[in-house]
């Protein structure tokens, strides 16, 4: 693997741009705009990844269509977290031998985090005819020439070799919502989980200059953003790959210091390096959230020495104490696995009894998916399936009831929240700390911050009726 850490030189990128515009002019003479169709599997990092690609799909003269049928190209971007992801995507990816037959000339691509694992790739070349370009995380920049090539030779094309990675700055990128933003500040992961795929197909730890970062998060907040979420794998080591001292909590800080009515939230932190001046500057600034997700994934500190987290159960429990004493309003959520390798009854219970103790907002819940490369893979796992799973609806149930109780605490309060969509015939807003509430308006009060009571709560959202403009 190549571990120097490359940003793309303006020059390369420009050529890509370049590209773009002679595909614009292949399509020029058919009057109407191509059509093409993003799907993306997984996390934010993808979703951000998407916006990207349909910035260059745009860049190339395309208009974005909500389905495979009739689209001139498909792209899937994937994730390859857990086998379940994968075999979705398989079975998507069959599906669309039949749009293809039914528009003859339909580009088939396949990106993200599968395609970064060889066994992948090889797959695809082999027994999926149909797909016509395959390209890992790496090479997303270079969509526009796998297009060309595509486009102009009729040949499959295959970007998928093994790299640390690189920083591709000043892509074009189609946001889904003006509201909110995802602005990844950094990329790949060099914690190396033991159970965790992301390393392999993400590349190492880079960290973008905090000049682009301040100047990307200015341009959405003057053009109306409210709300801008910090993408990367861990979020805390940010800075430590840059030649200046410069860490996440001051990124945050300066962030926060720029004018306008706006929240930032990130994702994610890894425990090891969550600190307390992380935690004191959030609760120093009004601009940042007070919602944490911090994963613990197991409440065993001998699994969690098995998993290679390199923290234990009490060095977890004791940031959050810290984190809750400064921040007494935090919203806190997690990501757990259930059923690691050799993850005894007792080892189980210490995780229930975590959870018991810190009373997490809202849990992400899994049941661990071996993922070829990773050493947890080849370790050995005595418990049967059914046990795992009984595993898991215990934790999903006493993680719901906790929800409930959290939740129906909110009745009587007035939040201030911010009104971001539609859901039927009702308006949603977002609480700061994240808690989605539904509640009755019109329209034109979406993207406006509003005081809302809670009227009623469930295990996943809340009610909530319309008080006054703020
Ligand atoms: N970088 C983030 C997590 C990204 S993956 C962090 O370190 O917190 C999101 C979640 O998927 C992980 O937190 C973990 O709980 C889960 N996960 C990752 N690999 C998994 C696997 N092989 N089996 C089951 N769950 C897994
Ligand atoms: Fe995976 Fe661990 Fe990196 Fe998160 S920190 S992406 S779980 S290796
Ligand atoms: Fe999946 Fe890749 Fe994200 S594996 S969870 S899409 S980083």
């Amino acid at each position: 693997m190549n571990t120097k850490t490359t940003v793309i030189p303006q020059q390369a990128l420009q050529q890509q741009l370049d590209l773009c515009a002679q595909i614009h002019s292949l399509w020029h003479s058919r009057g109407t705009p191509p059509l093409a169709y993003v799907e993306t599997y997984g996390c934010q990092q993808n979703e951000a990844d998407s916006e990207r690609i349909r910035g260059l799909l745009c860049e190339c003269g395309y208009a974005m269509t909500d389905s495979a049928e009739g689209a001139d190209v498909v792209v899937m971007n994937t994730c390859a977290i857990r086998e379940h992801a994968e075999q979705r995507v398989f079975g998507n990816l069959g599906a669309l031998t039949h749009t293809k037959r039914r528009h003859q000339g339909q580009k088939i691509f396949l990106c993200g985090c599968m395609a970064g694992q060889a066994h992948v790739s090889d797959r695809i070349k082999n027994s999926y005819h149909h797909v016509d370009g395959v390209f890992s995380t790496h090479h997303l920049w270079q969509f526009p020439e796998i297009l060309y090539r595509v486009l102009t030779t009729g040949k499959r094309v295959f970007y998928v070799e093994d790299e640390a990675g690189s920083i591709a700055e000043g892509l074009p990128q189609l946001r889904d919502n003006t509201l909110k933003a995802w602005v990844s500040i950094m990329y790949g992961c060099n914690n190396f989980c033991t159970y965790c795929i992301v390393p392999y197909v993400r590349g190492r730890e880079r960290s973008r200059k905090p000049e682009d970062i301040l100047k990307e998060c200015e341009n959405l907040i003057r053009s109306g953003c409210k709300e801008i979420t910090l993408l990367g794998q861990n979020v805390n080591s940010y800075g430590k790959d840059l030649n200046s001292s410069i860490d996440f909590a001051d990124l945050l800080q300066r962030i926060a210091q720029i004018p306008g009515d706006f929240l930032i939230r990130f994702m994610t932190s890894h425990p090891r390096d969550a600190s307390r001046k992380l935690f004191d500057t959030m609760a120093a600034n009004p601009k940042i959230a007070k919602q944490l997700h911090l994963p613990f994934q197991s409440g065993s500190s001998r699994v969690l020495k098995a998993m290679n987290r390199h923290y234990d159960r009490e060095t977890y429990l004791e940031k959050v104490r810290y984190a809750k004493s400064v921040m007494p309003d935090l919203v806190l959520t997690s990501d757990v696995i259930v059923g690691f390798p050799g993850e005894t009854e007792e080892e189980f219970e210490e995780t229930l009894s975590l959870i018991s103790q810190v009373r997490y907002d809202a849990l992400f819940t899994f049941i661990f998916s071996p993922r070829k490369g990773t050493p947890a893979a080849a370790m050995e796992d005595p418990t049967p399936k059914e046990e795992k799973n009984r595993r898991f609806d215990q934790l999903c149930a006493l993680q719901n009831t906790i929800s409930e109780q959290i939740h129906s605490a909110y009745v009587g309060k007035t939040l201030r929240c911010l009104a971001d969509g539609q859901d039927k015939d009702m308006l949603t807003a977002r609480t700061e700390g994240g808690r989605l509430v539904r509640f009755a308006g019109s329209e034109d009060l979406i993207g406006k911050y509003l005081s809302l009571t809670i009227t009623g709560s469930t295990t996943w959202s809340l009610t909530g009726q319309l008080e006054e403009k703020d």
